[in-house]
C-alpha cells in the first residue's frame, strides 16, 4: 500500500516559524536551483500563496525580467509585493495560456506550481479546510465558486463519494464512509465540520484525527478539482515554455506526483496506442530533469512539517 500524503499536520504541535508566517515555502533553494533561472526572463509562479518562492525568484532577476503569479485565492493579495516587475494574475492556473496571452505574453523561461493549500488557508477557522475547528464544510479555493465541501457531501452519489474517498483520501473504508455520510445526511444536511464528525464518530477508524484529516483531503481536492486543474496547465506547459525553459512542481500527494511524473515521462496522459502497426512514434517536448523526486532534508522537516511529504518534479523543453 501506497504511503498516504497529508498536508495537514494534525499530529505535532507547529514550530515557531509555522505559527509565524503566512506559509513557509518548501524545497527553496530546491526550486530555484534547478528553474536555471536567467536574469531577463520571463518566470510564472502558478500557485503565489504567501510569496516565498517568488520572492526568491525576484531576487535572481533583474529589471528587465518578469514574474506572472497567480493564485485563485483571494486572501494573497496583501502578501504581493509591491514591485513593477510582478503581474498578478488573480485566477485559476488551468487558464494559464488564456491568461498570459491577454497580457501579450506568448512563452516564458520558467514555471512553478507548489500545489494545494497553503497553511494560512488551513489556519483560517471559517475557510473551513481544518479539522482543527469547527466551521462550515466550505473549502473552496476560490470564493467565487460556488460549489464547497458541504454540497459534495449532501449531492454527491453514494458511489461518486466512495469513489473519491478513496481515490484521493486512501480512506480504508472508503464504502462504509460513503454509506454512513448518506445515511447521516437523511436525518439532517451535514452542514458544518461537528455535524460531519458527529455522523463518522461510529466508523472512525485508528487515529480519528488522522483518519479526518484523509477525509478532509478528499473532500478538498474534489471541491477545488484539483486533479483536473493541474492537468489542464501540464497540457499547456509544451506550447507556453521557450526552448530550454523549465518547470517545476512541487506534489503533496501520491495522485498528483503521478500525473506530473507521467506527464514530464510521456508529455501525454493518454494510454499508450493499443494497435501495434499506429505510428506510435510522437515527438517528445519535454523531458524530465531528474529520474528521482527532489524530497526536503531532514533539517528543513524539523523546521516545516509540510515539507515531509513534498515532492518536486523538473522538467526541461527540449
Ligand atoms: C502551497 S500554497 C503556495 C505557497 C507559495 N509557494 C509560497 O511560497 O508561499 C498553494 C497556493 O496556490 C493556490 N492554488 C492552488 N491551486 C490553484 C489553482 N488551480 N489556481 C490558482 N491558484 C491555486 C492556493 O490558493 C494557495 O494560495
Amino acid at each position: 500500500m501506497k504511503k498516504t500524503h497529508k498536508d495537514e499536520n494534525y499530529s505535532s504541535e507547529k514550530t515557531h516559524e509555522e505559527l509565524q508566517s503566512y506559509h513557509i515555502p518548501v524545497l527553496l533553494n530546491e526550486v530555484v536551483e534547478n528553474l536555471n533561472i536567467k536574469p531577463d526572463g520571463i518566470y510564472v509562479d502558478c500557485t503565489f500563496g504567501g510569496g516565498g518562492h517568488s520572492k526568491a525568484i525576484l531576487q535572481l532577476l533583474n529589471e528587465r525580467g518578469r514574474l506572472i503569479a497567480f493564485d485563485q485565492d483571494e486572501d494573497v493579495k496583501k502578501n504581493i509585493p509591491h514591485d513593477d516587475r510582478v503581474l498578478f494574475i488573480p485566477n485559476n492556473f488551468q487558464y494559464l495560456q488564456r491568461f498570459l496571452r491577454l497580457n501579450g505574453i506568448d512563452e516564458v523561461n520558467g514555471i512553478l506550481a507548489d500545489l494545494g493549500v497553503s497553511s494560512h488557508q488551513f489556519d483560517e477557522a471559517e475557510r473551513g479546510f481544518s479539522i482543527r475547528f469547527d466551521a462550515s464544510l466550505d473549502m473552496r479555493m476560490d470564493q467565487r465558486q460556488t460549489k464547497t465541501a458541504a454540497n459534495v457531501l449532501n449531492e454527491y452519489s453514494e458511489q461518486q463519494l466512495h469513489k473519491l474517498f478513496e481515490q484521493y483520501g486512501e480512506v480504508t473504508n472508503s464504502k462504509t464512509l460513503a454509506k454512513t455520510v448518506v445515511e447521516g445526511r437523511r436525518t439532517a444536511q451535514i452542514k458544518t465540520i461537528e455535524n460531519l464528525k458527529n455522523v463518522l464518530s461510529p466508523i472512525v477508524k485508528g487515529n480519528p484525527n488522522k483518519y479526518f484529516a484523509q477525509v478532509f483531503q478528499a473532500l478538498r481536492i474534489e471541491v477545488n478539482n484539483e486533479m483536473g486543474a493541474l492537468k489542464e496547465m501540464l497540457e499547456q506547459v509544451p506550447s507556453v515554455l521557450k526552448e530550454g525553459g523549465r518547470i517545476a512542481v512541487i506534489t503533496f500527494h501520491s495522485i498528483e506526483d503521478r500525473i506530473v511524473k507521467t506527464f514530464f515521462k510521456d508529455n501525454t496522459f493518454e494510454a499508450p496506442e493499443e494497435n501495434p502497426f499506429a505510428i506510435t512514434e510522437r515527438k517528445k517536448i519535454l523531458k524530465p530533469v531528474n529520474k528521482k523526486p527532489i524530497v526536503a532534508t531532514n533539517e528543513e522537516i524539523k523546521k516545516n512539517s509540510r515539507a515531509r511529504s513534498a515532492k518536486l518534479r523538473v522538467a526541461e523543453k527540449i
